[in-house]
């Protein structure tokens, strides 16, 4: 009976690490829209292994890209640097070892800062900086 009780245990544990373990999937897409009320916004976006230079994105306009998480041997971390005029924001867009609750596939770059969002629920994330 105590055995049978040790296995149901270690299967119904082994059943929620599988079913609660970041599963990445082929490919994620990270977007930053500019939801700006009156300007460009200079979007610069690297990881280790990727720098995808600095773009200017209009009002209303999403600077997107997709990729392949690492799977073996590291983790993939994106991160990001946003100008306009004199205000600068920095901030992790895609954090592989961290859990999916703190990653946000859209970011939402507003007059008064940064928004993350998924589907319907979005999080207000940090405010500029004046340089
Ligand atoms: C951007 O989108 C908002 C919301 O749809 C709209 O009110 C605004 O006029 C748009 N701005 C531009 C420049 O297209």
């Amino acid at each position: 009976m105590a055995v049978h009780k040790k296995l149901l245990a270690a299967i119904v544990l082994a059943t929620i690490i599988i079913v609660t373990a970041p599963r990445p999937s082929c490919q994620e897409t990270i977007q930053v829209i500019n939801q700006l009320s009156s300007n460009i916004l200079i979007v610069h976006c690297a990881s280790d292994d990727d720098d995808l230079d600095a773009h200017a994105v209009a009002i209303n306009a999403t600077c997107a890209w997709s990729f392949r998480p690492i799977h073996i041997g590291g983790a993939t971390l994106f991160w990001c640097r946003l100008a306009v005029e004199d205000k600068r924001l920095s901030f992790v867009a895609y954090d592989q070892a961290r859990r999916l609750a703190s990653n946000y596939p859209d970011w939402l770059v507003r007059d008064d800062g940064l928004h993350g969002q998924r589907g319907t629920f979005r999080e207000f994330i940090k405010t500029w900086n004046r340089i």
